[in-house]
């Protein structure tokens, strides 16, 4: 059954990768009584209340048009709720925010730059490190997303895997306190799914961040994440919330094969599909 989770913290969580400690504290999100509606349409959220835990990696699901976009935009401050407030760590989000990371469902890679010059663009947005700097940091994530070897091709000349690789080299290099994340894997095929997901975690535990990931796959979800979010049909908010007591370290092919991961999978599937019908 759904229950209201305990919110897990990883503050002990390991701070360095290499020899690059992360630049911010992961940090707490907390959105409090949101109403929000896109102009001319009906709402999306009326009062929606949903704290995340410094160093948490949260999972939203829930059917098309629920509102998780929108939820990502309210939590980047692309969007301003009507009503309520959307913080980080006490103070109100805005877009420009350095603890900000955000990986959109197409990769969004400047064609005319190689893949060095993408990844550092926010790095040189910054313009806190020096051009050294900020290309041998971009150079740590490539590695880090194992695409060291492709620090000069244009992204043209990689395939869809690799570009998302490139967009998420280029959200981490930043070393942003929050990752948010809009279905980024949903275009890749199952290997090269797993296989980030599996990268994703690994970098994760590396660098602690809080994590907000939308999927539509629930294998992904619970591989994934401390906690799963289902947001109902708009307006309805939250529906129910799981916690993945999963242990870590996570491997997909030891994992997924657990009793507890399937358990947890045919649950969010009942809810899933309950949420779905009972709105359809
Ligand atoms: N710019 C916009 N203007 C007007 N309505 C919008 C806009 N963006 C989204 N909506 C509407 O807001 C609601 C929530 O949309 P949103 O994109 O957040 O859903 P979603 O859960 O991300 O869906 P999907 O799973 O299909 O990506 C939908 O009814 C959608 O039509
Ligand atoms: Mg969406």
């Amino acid at each position: 059954m759904p229950h209201t989770s305990p919110i897990h913290p990883h503050a002990a969580r390991v701070s360095q990768v290499g020899h690059t400690a992360v630049a911010h504290a992961p940090a707490g999100l907390r959105l409090s009584g949101v109403h929000f509606a896109h102009a001319g349409v009906q709402p999306v959220f009326q009062g929606l209340d949903l704290a995340v835990a410094p160093g948490e990696f949260v999972v939203l699901l829930g059917p098309s048009g629920c509102g998780k976009s929108t939820l990502l935009n309210l939590l980047s401050g692309f969007l301003s709720p009507d009503r309520g407030r959307v913080q980080l760590d006490g103070a109100a989000v805005f877009p420009e925010m350095p603890a900000l990371g955000y990986v959109f469902q197409s990769p969004h890679l400047f064609p005319w730059l190689n893949v060095l010059d993408n990844v550092a663009f926010g790095l040189r947005m910054q313009a806190t490190l020096s051009r050294a700097e900020q290309a041998a940091r971009a150079r740590h994530y490539l590695r880090l997303v194992g695409l060291d070897e492709a620090a000069h091709k244009l992204p043209h000349q990689l395939s869809g895997g690799m570009r998302q690789r490139v967009a998420l080299a280029r959200a981490l290099a930043p070393e942003p306190a929050l990752l948010l994340a809009d279905e980024p894997f949903a275009a890749l095929d199952a290997m090269s799914r797993r296989h980030m997901n599996e990268e994703l975690l690994r970098l994760w535990a590396a660098l602690g961040q809080t994590v907000v990931f939308v999927t539509h796959d629930i294998d992904e979800a619970v591989f994934l994440a401390d906690r799963v979010v289902v947001l109902d049909r708009a307006p309805g908010g939250i529906d129910s919330e799981f916690v993945i007591d999963l242990p870590r370290p996570r491997r997909v092919l030891h994992t997924t094969r657990l009793p507890r991961f399937q358990a947890l999978r045919d649950q969010l599937l009942d809810r899933i599909d309950h949420v779905t019908t009972a709105s359809a």
